[in-house]
């Protein structure tokens, strides 16, 4: 950990208020300056994931704490945290890793980062769907695969002409499923959902389901969604895309019951949280051949160990949890949570405040 003076450091907001907050993000945002000018910063500068001790004793006595959803505030912390704690900033609209009971009844203020993101992890979920659907990694590791085998390479001679997998044109080599006049389920059609809705709705799907914990006809109507079953939702749907929040009630929502509802054609994608997933089962479902393809944006844990038996398969396509990973967005996000932070700070409202 590196600091600038340690990573508790006092400020004055006028006379009336000592301010310290502590930092768990990364030096790279642009936006903390507007923290540190405010505020003393101790801060975090690596990418690399702070170590639970040394996030305890960081945030010993400190008034704010700017954390990444990769940081679990749990009573531990909080207890470590003491009695100055009055604001938690993440960087992040997920905010499963926070203890909401625990940060409730020591009357802590949450600030997080809904909005600015919907459109960027849309995008992106939008992308790892057409991208499962259509097997495009297999597909360019076809194309490849001679010239990527280490046998292969060392006798191949580069002025010799070769193909790999891809032999010729094949009617049925390669084959996936496409959008059009399919049916689309969505598991939770808030923000994001209804981003991923409106997307692929060009692409000609047909009919839209959704899942939650209640209608919402208000935002369903723009697509003439439907609300239905969890179960009805997997059995009916061609794709699957799970955009809902990580809760006690949604873990592991999508498990081996599910899996064996849907169809064997259907695609599954999830960019919500890896525990709305029952990982063994969707293993399961995909090497057994129960269900077409997965793609997945979010995994238990992240990183995913290279070893683990999802990435075998050809059908799985994984990404590091990258949804909201455009700079453009980052740094929108990074403002917030300062912003969200510096506003908790002084008593005043938050730009973007979870309601406890
Ligand atoms: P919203 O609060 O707008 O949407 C959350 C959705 O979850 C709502 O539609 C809600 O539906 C649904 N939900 C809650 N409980 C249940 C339940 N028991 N069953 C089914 N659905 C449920 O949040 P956002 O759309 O802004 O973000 C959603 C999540 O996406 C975040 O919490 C985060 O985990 C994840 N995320 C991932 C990113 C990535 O990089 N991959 C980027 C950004 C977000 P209802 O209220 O109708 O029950
Ligand atoms: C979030 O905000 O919850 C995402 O997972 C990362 O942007």
């Amino acid at each position: 950990m590196s600091s600038r003076g340690g990573w508790k450091v006092t400020c004055a907001w006028g006379s009336a208020c000592q301010a310290r907050a502590a930092s768990r993000c990364c030096g790279h945002f642009q936006q903390l300056p507007c923290v540190s000018h405010t505020c003393e910063v101790e801060q975090w500068d690596s990418d690399e994931p702070i170590p639970d001790e040394e996030l305890e004793r960081g945030i010993a006595g400190a008034d704010g704490l700017l954390c990444l959803l990769s940081d679990r505030v749990d009573k531990r912390l909080l207890d470590a945290a003491g009695a100055n704690l009055k604001v938690i900033s993440t960087l992040s609209v997920g905010v499963d890793h926070l203890a909401l009971d625990e940060i409730k009844k020591r009357g802590i203020r949450v600030g997080y980062t809904p909005d600015v993101l919907t459109d960027t992890t849309a995008e992106l979920a939008v992308s790892l769907l057409l991208t499962t659907c259509r097997r495009l990694p297999e597909a360019i590791a076809e194309v490849k695969k001679l010239l990527s085998s280490p046998e292969a390479g060392a006798s191949h001679n580069p002025l010799t002409p070769c193909s790999g997998g891809w032999t010729t044109w094949k009617p049925l080599w390669m084959c996936g499923y496409g959008l059009t006049q399919s049916t689309v389920g969505i598991i939770g059609l808030g923000r994001i959902g209804q981003a991923v809705a409106r997307r692929l709705k060009p692409f000609g799907v047909q009919r839209f389901l959704y899942t939650g914990r209640q209608p919402r006809p208000r935002e369903a109507e723009e697509f003439q969604a439907e609300f239905v079953s969890v179960s009805q939702l997997a059995t009916e749907s061609d794709f699957i895309v799970v955009a809902c929040s990580l809760t006690p009630a949604t873990k592991e929502l999508c498990n081996k019951d599910f899996f064996q509802k849907m169809k064997k054609t259907a695609v599954f994608v999830n960019i919500s949280r890896g525990d709305v997933v029952n990982q063994d089962d969707l293993y399961q479902a995909l090497a057994g051949g129960h269900i077409a393809a997965a793609g997945l944006d979010v995994t238990t844990p992240e990183p995913l160990p290279t070893n683990h038996p999802l990435l075998t398969l050809k059908n799985c396509v994984i990404l590091p949890h990258i949804g909201s990973a455009t700079y453009r967005t980052r740094n929108i996000m990074s403002l917030l949570a300062a912003n969200n932070l510096l506003a908790g700070l002084r008593g005043e409202p938050m730009p973007k405040e979870l309601k406890l």
